[in-house]
């Protein structure tokens, strides 16, 4: 491997204006992390601490190897909904290193509404234990809630991928000798009551730990019994008379530690191998991405200038260098890894189409994890490259990329337009992980695009009706379409929505994206069986 040859002048006038301006987008968004970690009321972590609890963050420091960074995932989740009551959804999701392990952990926020489940909530949830069966990561549900926020019941209890979801999900996992353990440090109430029930093994703490179906006021309105939640549905009584809990822990703190002693009980699973070269920082230093990054996504990137923040020694094996230029396709590592390379660097053409698809399929056959670095505005339009065949080779793309069984992991750097989004391993594709940059836009296309053809379609329905827009109409039609494309294609609005498993400084995205590849790992790859290539 060669090392990347940087054009880029660090001390010339635009390179630090451009990364003046992408400080205030990382300002920003540390500042949006910030409020959303501070994002509970002063009164419910009073409330919560005097109980003797540690809080929900506390609680996954304590279970994970000391020294050991904690991978948390959709921080952002709910944000700028529900008036911001909901940070981080009330829910913490994430990998960490238990005993050695890579670790699902979830963690409810019992400061936010109890720990009451909304939308984002439980796509947060559901999201966290799709990880954990892609890639056998032990889960550790840490239950501290109220069940569903009930004036939001619509979105949260009858669907598919809805509340009833986890349970299903664990009994699945379980089956699979996927590691189901539960601490009940708080409320398990109702439907929340199968979290604990449905685990392999399960820990609840005295005092404050309580698992029913139906709560005391159900019970009385229901069948007039007096009963106090203890007597109810306590540690004393689950763990001695009903069976329901497995372990008595006097506090969070003994709570977690039993769960980390069950750890070491559980089965050793063979991991996928790899070769693995020693880890080296990068010869060019990641925070001069900011100076790089795309603000104004019209200019164009050197992808290569991207890659060689992110890899080790800065080093790059590039397949086809000479061929297709706007995607760039080649081999490196990260932290040690070996990995195959897919980066925007233009628009798709046929060829580059084939050249992306030829090479997710050498990294299919090395086993090799892919990483897609997503800057891109689609497929090139236009006759000529329709008679071409632009749709047969952007198919080929399309299809090796979801039939490839390598982990492929996906960074959207710059935007994420249109039919690119899938060929580049977008969300419907199944990376593993999917991670944005705080600059980074997404939608079907580009708010002027959208606004040019939604104007084009009007104009031609009322000149079949002999009538024409007014200059006047035509520009309010096109600022509110704009409007709504930037508002709905920031990382922000992504984020709050699980499009993504969350927003990342792009200084982190080689760490971020190592630990990614060591959870990966933890699932054998399968072997990749593709259908039939259009041709
Ligand atoms: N739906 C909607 N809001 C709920 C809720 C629920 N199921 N459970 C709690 N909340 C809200 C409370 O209204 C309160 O809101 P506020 O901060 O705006 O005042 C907040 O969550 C905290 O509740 P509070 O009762 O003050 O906290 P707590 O720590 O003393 O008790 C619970 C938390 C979850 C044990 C308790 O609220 C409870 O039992 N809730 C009902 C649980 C239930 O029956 N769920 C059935 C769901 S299927």
């Amino acid at each position: 491997m060669y090392r990347i040859e940087s054009k880029i002048d660090t001390k010339s006038n635009e390179f630090k204006k451009h990364q003046k301006e992408f400080q205030n987008i990382l300002d920003e968004y540390k500042q949006r992390l910030k409020s959303v970690i501070n994002g509970p009321s002063t009164r419910a972590i009073e409330k919560h601490k005097k109980r003797g609890k540690l809080l929900a963050r506390e609680r996954i420091n304590l279970l994970v190897d000391p020294n050991t960074p904690f991978l948390e995932l959709s921080t952002l989740a709910a944000y700028g909904e529900y008036d911001n009551q909901f940070p981080s959804a009330g829910i913490i999701t994430g990998i960490g290193v238990v005993q050695g392990r890579e670790t699902l952990i979830i963690a409810n926020d019992a400061t936010v509404k109890g720990g009451t489940y909304v939308k984002e909530t439980i796509k947060k949830h559901v999201r966290a234990q799709e990880i954990a069966m892609e890639n056998h990561l032990p889960c550790v549900y840490m239950v501290d809630s109220g069940g569903v926020f009930l004036p939001e019941q619509a979105n949260v209890f009858p669907d598919r991928f809805d509340f009833g979801r986890f349970f299903y999900n664990q009994a699945r996992m379980s089956a699979a000798g996927i590691p189901q353990i539960a601490i009940v440090m708080g409320s398990c109430t109702a439907g929340g009551a199968y979290v604990p029930a449905m685990s392999d093994e399960t820990i609840i703490v005295k005092d404050q730990g309580t698992i029913f179906i139906g709560g005391p006021p159900l019970v009385k309105a229901a069948t007039g019994e007096e009963v106090t939640a203890e007597e109810l549905g306590g540690a004393d009584v689950h763990t001695s008379i009903s069976g329901v809990a497995d372990h008595y822990a006097n506090d969070d703190r003994h709570a977690l530690q039993i769960c980390r002693n069950i750890f070491e009980t559980l089965e050793f699973k063979k991991k996928q191998e790899l070769e693995l070269s020693e880890i080296e920082e990068p010869y060019y230093n990641p925070k001069e991405l900011y100076g790089i990054a795309p603000i104004d996504l019209k200019k164009p990137v050197d992808a290569r200038e991207i890659i060689a923040r992110i890899v080790d020694g800065s080093k790059f094996q590039e397949f086809k260098a000479r061929y297709a230029p706007t995607v760039i396709t080649g081999f490196a590592n990260i932290m040690g890894y070996p990995v195959g390379i897919i980066a925007s660097n233009g628009v798709l053409f046929s060829e580059t189409s084939l050249k992306g698809a030829h090479f997710v399929e050498l990294c299919g056959k090395r086993n090799i994890p892919l990483i897609f670095l997503q800057n891109i505005t689609g497929f090139i339009v236009g006759k000529e490259y329709e008679r071409k065949g632009i749709a047969r080779d952007g198919a080929k793309f399309v299809h090796a990329v979801a039939n490839v069984n390598v982990p492929k992991f996906t960074v959207v750097f710059g935007g994420s337009f249109g039919a690119g989004n899938y060929a580049m391993a977008g969300r419907a594709y199944d990376p593993r992980m999917l991670f944005m940059w705080p600059n980074a836009k997404i939608s079907v296309m580009g708010g002027e695009q959208a606004a040019g053809v939604l104007i084009q379609v009007k104009q031609e329905q009322l000149a079949a009706r002999g009538q024409e827009m007014e200059k006047k109409e035509i520009e309010k039609l096109r600022n509110s379409i704009l409007e709504k494309y930037e508002h709905e294609g920031s990382a922000y609005y992504s984020s709050s929505r699980l499009w993504d498993d969350g927003i990342i400084d792009p200084a982190d995205t080689r760490k971020v994206l190592g630990m990614s590849i060591a959870m990966s790992l933890n699932k054998p790859f399968e072997k990749t069986e593709y259908g039939i290539f259009r041709m």
